[in-house]
């Protein structure tokens, strides 16, 4: 289904067939506007940037390319064509027909779980905003504002199911969403992550690396929710955050890189007295943000996670595809709990274990880009390798918290923990001196001299093209 942009609303869900819906949202709309100008982007909202905008659905091709200031971004509500034969993919009512509508029984958890995912959107652009003031390059500014419009985009496509299929409830969410602030003592965001400072560039690859990663798993894990609309809107989500995940790996691959490179020049092996940032520093960066991300994927044993499962409203990692059993039920998911001081293998039920089995996906998907990272280690000449430490390291939810782990995953006292944490994660002084580094380079085609260039520009330009366009 093609996109409307005609309308104040761009949309290919037929919105003006449904004047008080779009009435409501029309009114919703100068409040997100307001949102954005007060905490989104610092600066930079009177330039052209260069952005890309979904223009169908289809895959393949749906993007359009070109200069755009960002508060006339076109947001909207896009959702992938429906399949009228599309059933539940998993659970108790896994092989009938999915839901148009929202089950009367599932419709505070189905609202629940859509809040929680569209409050991480708007949460990540308020983390970012002042990112834009010391990018590395133009072509990293682009690519941060592109995220940012993304993740506001994203906020639209939860907002639209509040209030497409949850009345006044739905509404006062929407609502709530503009209110919450990112590191706000009184009105936090809902998840850890998302109150996190996100001062530096480092911080902002390894965040769109690691937590959008996240994300990606929770989108795909709702894109086999038997409520259709859900799904169908978190499928294309899906596509828009492929973006996010590659600016991510290859921010990180370059830093890496130049790494190695001034540490090679430097005739005591030293990447800071060269002005870079040194290898055992960014792997700090990796376990900080690894860790901080697989918190989100909520605690290993959960009895929501089983709920969630059983309804059909969420399902595993590619549930329809992958799996031929998707009930769920009577099997076993084998894992290391802390019992009496020491790791023992327990038998959890496989519903309660939901949470664990999506968070495997994840981890395999970043071990993935691990080895690709060494792989640009070792292409530049170096033994070091990154790696990113055992799932049970600095976990502050779940059953892991609480208890002191090794980066290996073996349990320690908490006085050996506190002997080796600034081993292991940023220090006061690392953060201090990643900080010292962050300052915008404005010529087009220049980069910072602690990050390598990238190998090529965005949709076929030079990597000197004139991303933003000072006014
Ligand atoms: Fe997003
Ligand atoms: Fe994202």
């Amino acid at each position: 289904m093609s996109i409307n942009y005609d309308e104040q609303i761009p949309n290919n869900v037929n919105l003006s067939g449904d004047k008080r819906l779009q009435r409501a949202l029309e009114k919703w709309q100068p409040a997100f506007l307001d949102w954005w100008n007060d905490v989104g982007p610092m600066g930079f909202q009177k330039d052209d940037i260069y952005l890309r905008t979904a223009v169908s659905t289809e895959p393949g091709g749906w993007a359009q390319f070109g200069h755009v200031k960002m508060p006339d971004y076109r947001w909207g509500i896009f959702l992938e064509d429906a399949d009228p034969n599309r059933t539940i993919p998993g659970g108790d009512h896994a092989g009938q027909p999915v839901w148009q509508e929202v089950p009367g029984e599932y419709r505070n958890t189905l609202r629940r779980i859509i809040v929680t995912q569209a409050d991480t959107e708007p949460a990540s652009v308020e983390q970012q905003r002042w990112l834009g003031q010391t990018a590395p390059s133009m072509y990293d500014m682009r690519n941060l504002f592109q995220v940012n419009v993304e993740e506001g985009r994203h906020l639209w496509a939860m907002v639209y199911l509040l209030h497409a299929h949850f009345g006044k409830d739905g509404r006062d969410e929407a609502d709530d969403l503009l209110a919450r602030r990112s590191g706000d003592a009184d009105k936090p965001r809902i998840l850890d992550a998302f109150n996190q400072p996100c001062p530096d560039w480092l911080t902002f690859f390894c965040f769109t690396m690691f937590t959008d990663r996240d994300g990606k798993y929770q989108l795909g894990a709702l894109a086999e929710s038997g409520f259709d609309p859900l799904a169908r809107t978190c499928r294309f989500m899906l596509t828009e955050e492929a973006h996010h995940l590659s600016v991510g790996e290859l921010g990180v691959e370059r830093v890496l890189r130049r790494s190695v490179q001034l540490t090679k020049a430097d005739k005591n092996g030293d990447a800071r007295a060269q002005g870079g940032i040194d290898l055992p520093t960014i792997q700090k960066w990796i376990n900080y943000w690894y860790s901080y991300s697989l918190d989100l994927f909520g605690s290993e044993i959960s009895s929501n996670a089983a709920d969630f499962f059983g309804a059909g409203l969420k399902g595993r990692w590619n549930e329809s595809k992958d799996f031929t059993e998707h009930s769920a039920l009577n099997q076993h998911y084998t894992m290391a709990v802390v019992r009496n001081g020491s790791l023992t293998e327990d038998q959890v039920p496989l519903r309660n274990a939901m949470n664990e089995v999506l968070r495997q996906s994840y981890m395999a998907d970043c071990e993935r880009v691990v080895k690709r990272w060494n792989r640009a280690l070792e292409d530049e000449g170096t033994d070091f390798r990154v790696s990113l430490p055992s799932s049970r390291f600095f976990r502050r939810q779940g059953i892991y918290a609480g208890h002191d782990f090794n980066r290996e995953g073996d349990l320690i006292g908490s006085e050996a923990w506190q002997k080796q944490r600034e081993s292991w994660l940023p220090s006061d002084a690392d953060r201090a001196y990643v900080a010292s580094l962050m300052h915008a380079v404005t010529e087009p085609g220049k980069m910072a001299h602690w990050i390598a260039p990238p190998r090529k520009g965005i949709n076929g330009q030079d990597i000197a093209f004139e991303y933003v366009r000072r006014a």
